[in-house]
């Protein structure tokens, strides 16, 4: 899917599908499983139609990752990131110019694919809607002010759209193409929107806590790049004199140590802990709400859906 007329263009391209440098391939992974986990009163009379729509489904969690692949490496480029999965970025290793390129080369292959293979409109626009979500979630993070930068009603905003409008779309669009009903598409829709949003919640508390056995710390990647995530904005409700703090900014370090000082004295951990598990169980009641089924793997792959909610919420790294 991601040839090119030129070889560099499709070495480019082809950077984070190397084996080793594939990733956790977690999106795919939930599509995948949703897909199998909604696959009920189905005309599973014409077998030939069952393995074209498996077909289909792959070809959702192919595209999906394709656009989150074009996602990292049109970030890696904003961010000015040399490294990525454990690794040289892309930028990095052939410059900003053709990082850029390969980037758009992948998502327009993405939507070659979708126009190609899907051959439904509805889903093709979920898709597009989450590649729409994920530039609008990056200018709100870039265009972010002082006021946005306290409000958690921006931050989770800016969260859905960055980090969980990719999976919940997607989820939502293998419901489509199966031809389920509204109902069903809508809850595999919620469960993606949950799973997005805890596993981010819990992102932001590790770039605090960390895990790393030598360091025992977080990266303070965030704060340090004057990113501001729920911990801190929960230190807030407790402690209102950071709110100046968070509007003036991290550039000055002096601020980042002041801030790590109200958070350590406060609940903000702890209370994005508990949004987390909320969202987490949110997302199960979505798979719990599915309409019954008795078919064996279908409640297989439901239960590994809820159980990646665990997983997640429980997630050192
Ligand atoms: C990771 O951000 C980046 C994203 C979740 C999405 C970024 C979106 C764009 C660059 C818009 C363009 C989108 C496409 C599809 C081409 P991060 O910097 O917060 O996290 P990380 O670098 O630590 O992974
Ligand atoms: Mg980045
Ligand atoms: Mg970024």
């Amino acid at each position: 899917m991601v040839v090119a007329e030129i070889p560099e263009l499709t070495l480019a391209a082809g950077y984070f599908f190397r084996l080793g440098a594939e990733g956790k391939r977690t999106c795919p992974t939930v599509i995948l499983l949703m897909a199998s986990a909604i696959t009920m009163n189905m005309p599973g009379s014409i077998v030939g139609s069952k393995n074209e729509l498996r077909e289909r489904y792959m070809c959702v969690a192919e595209i999906t990752e394709m656009i989150h692949i074009s996602s990292l490496i049109h970030d890696d480029v904003l961010d000015d990131a040399n490294t990525r999965r454990g690794m040289e970025s892309l930028n990095f290793v052939m410059g900003k110019k053709l990082a850029v390129l390969a980037g758009d080369f992948l998502l327009s292959r993405a939507f070659c694919t979708a126009a190609v293979s899907l051959d439904n409109t509805e889903v093709v626009l979920l898709l597009a809607t989450a590649v729409n979500n994920l530039v609008t979630g990056e200018f709100m993070q870039t265009t972010i002010t002082p006021a946005q930068r306290c409000s958690m009603d921006y931050y989770l905003q800016k969260t859905y759209y960055k980090t969980a409008a990719l999976i919940s779309n997607s989820c939502k669009a293998v419901a489509v193409l199966a031809g389920q009903t509204a109902e069903v598409a809508t809850l595999a829709y919620q469960y993606g929107r949950h799973l997005g949003i805890a596993y981010q919640l819990i992102d932001d508390i590790l770039d605090f806590t960390g895990t790393s056995a030598s360091l025992g710390k977080g990266s303070l990647s965030d704060i340090r790049q004057g990113i501001v995530t729920a911990p801190i904005l929960f230190a807030m409700e407790e402690y209102p004199q950071l709110q100046e703090i968070v509007e003036q900014g991290f550039d000055n370090p002096s601020n980042v140590d002041a801030a790590l000082g109200y958070l350590a004295r406060s609940q903000g951990i702890e209370r994005t802990r508990l949004l987390a598990t909320e969202h987490a169980k949110l997302a199960a009641d979505a798979i719990n709400a599915l309409p019954e089924s008795k078919d064996e793997s279908v409640l297989i792959s439901r239960q590994a859906l809820k159980d990646l909610t665990q997983k997640l919420i429980r997630r050192t790294k």
